[in-house]
């Protein structure tokens, strides 16, 4: 995915989706001072900065991580917040360290990602890695997307459909 001005006009679905599972679970994980929380596959940086940042503690630290070049670049010109930086990660990178500290983060969130992952494996490898003992991960998986429902009209129009 590159087109990350594209990709951004559609994540308010993504907030909303993220915002309902963080008031169900939030409560569920332990919170300590000073937090440091990966946010992995961050794209745009609307989830992280508009989002994410409202349900975690205010002296914790956030880095938004993804792939793309372009994402990154995009979040960093849109998304400005004084507790989050964004920063480039392959989460199947094989040679992390030493780019990456391990036990770096004590939390590790992710929206709409692990649904993309073929080594998903690998990918939970190198996440259990960068968590400290004790760390928490929260995966945020689609199983129904609100995009769902609107796909099967948009296919119909001649500008999709071919
Ligand atoms: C559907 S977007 C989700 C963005 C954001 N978390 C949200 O919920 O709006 C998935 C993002 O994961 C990134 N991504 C895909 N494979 C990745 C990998 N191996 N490591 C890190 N990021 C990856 C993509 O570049 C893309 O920006």
């Amino acid at each position: 995915m590159h087109d990350a001005e594209t990709f951004d006009k559609f994540t308010p679905f993504n907030c909303i989706a993220v915002r309902e599972t963080l008031i169900d679970v939030i409560d569920k994980l332990t919170w300590n001072e000073n937090e440091n929380i990966l946010d992995i596959g961050c794209g745009s940086g609307n989830v992280t900065v508009n989002v994410l940042s409202e349900y975690v503690p205010e002296d914790s630290t956030i880095i938004g991580a993804d792939i793309s070049d372009e994402m990154i670049k995009f979040a960093r010109q849109l998304y400005t917040h004084p507790r989050i930086t964004f920063k480039k990660m392959d989460i199947l990178d094989d040679n992390l360290w030493p780019s990456w500290n391990k036990e770096h983060f004590s939390k590790i969130f992710s929206s709409h990602l692990m649904q993309r992952i073929r080594d998903s494996r690998k990918a939970y490898k190198n996440m259990y890695n960068l968590l400290q003992p004790g760390g928490e991960a929260l995966m945020m998986i689609p199983i129904t997307h609100p995009m769902d429902r609107i796909t099967p009209y948009l296919a119909k129009m001649s500008k999709y459909n071919e």
